[in-house]
């Protein structure tokens, strides 16, 4: 059975389509973490086209790790790396959700779902809810690739119905020119717009999965 105790937070980056950041998410997620003082973080790639991996091999830096392994293992290799003193474990995931995805949904504590704000991707993100919901995950949406705010304000619209919205990322270059240098955005611009939207995302995911308490406003008597 897994040690409660030393278990890290695992968290699952879903969604029924493809190209809509959840790797990058993953990485970028990883590395704020870590930067916070959160870690160390283990990234977990389910995806058989592995490009997450891909990015962790050619990467120089330390951190953050990669557990390797079986889907049909993951709970003993989260056991493993949490003993090993990993708090944080985040799961990149195939473009659908089928029931290999079911699987690795199982073994989430929190769920992100990336989305696009275009109608036919609204409605896969609601294919994706229903899943997450029948399983009794917590979960939330980020909406990636934004390019205008009046599409992304009704995009929200829509999705709010359906569940949280963690944050908006936008279509920003500099997502893809840090990945194809095995960096992030976090990394590779730590002050700039899109490091900016993914602290604001990871803070969201951090609060919810109790990793860090809510900001409260101070109070006086
Ligand atoms: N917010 C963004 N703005 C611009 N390009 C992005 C953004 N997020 C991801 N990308 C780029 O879009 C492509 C698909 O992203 P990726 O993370 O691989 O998606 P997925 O894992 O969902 O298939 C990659 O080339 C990536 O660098
Ligand atoms: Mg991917």
């Amino acid at each position: 059975m897994t040690d409660q105790k030393n278990r890290p937070v695992v968290i699952v980056i879903a969604s029924q389509k493809g190209g809509v950041g959840k790797s990058t998410l993953c990485a970028n997620l990883a590395l704020a973490a870590e930067q916070e003082g959160l870690g160390p973080v283990a990234l977990f790639d389910a995806d058989p086209q592995q490009s997450l991996a891909g990015w962790y091999d050619d990467r120089e830096q330390e951190t953050p790790l990669l557990a390797a392994g079986a889907i049909g293992q993951l709970d003993a290799i989260i056991e493993r790396s949490g003993e090993a003193g990993i708090r944080l474990f985040i799961i990149d995931t195939p473009p659908s959700i089928a029931n290999a995805t079911d699987d690795i949904l199982r073994r989430a504590d929190f769920v992100l779902i990336p989305t696009q704000d275009g109608r036919p991707d609204l409605r896969a993100a609601a294919d994706t809810v229903e899943r997450v919901r029948t399983l009794g995950k917590k979960f939330a949406f980020v909406l990636t690739f934004i390019k205008g705010s009046a599409q992304a304000a009704e995009a929200a619209k829509v999705l709010s119905r359906e569940g949280q919205i963690a944050s908006l990322i936008g279509h920003r270059m500099i997502f893809k020119t840090a990945w194809n240098t095995a960096s992030a955005a976090v990394e590779a611009e730590p002050k700039g717009k899109a490091a900016s939207e993914i602290m604001e995302l990871w803070r969201f995911v951090a609060t919810e999965t109790g990793m860090i308490k809510p900001t409260k406003k101070k109070e006086r008597i």
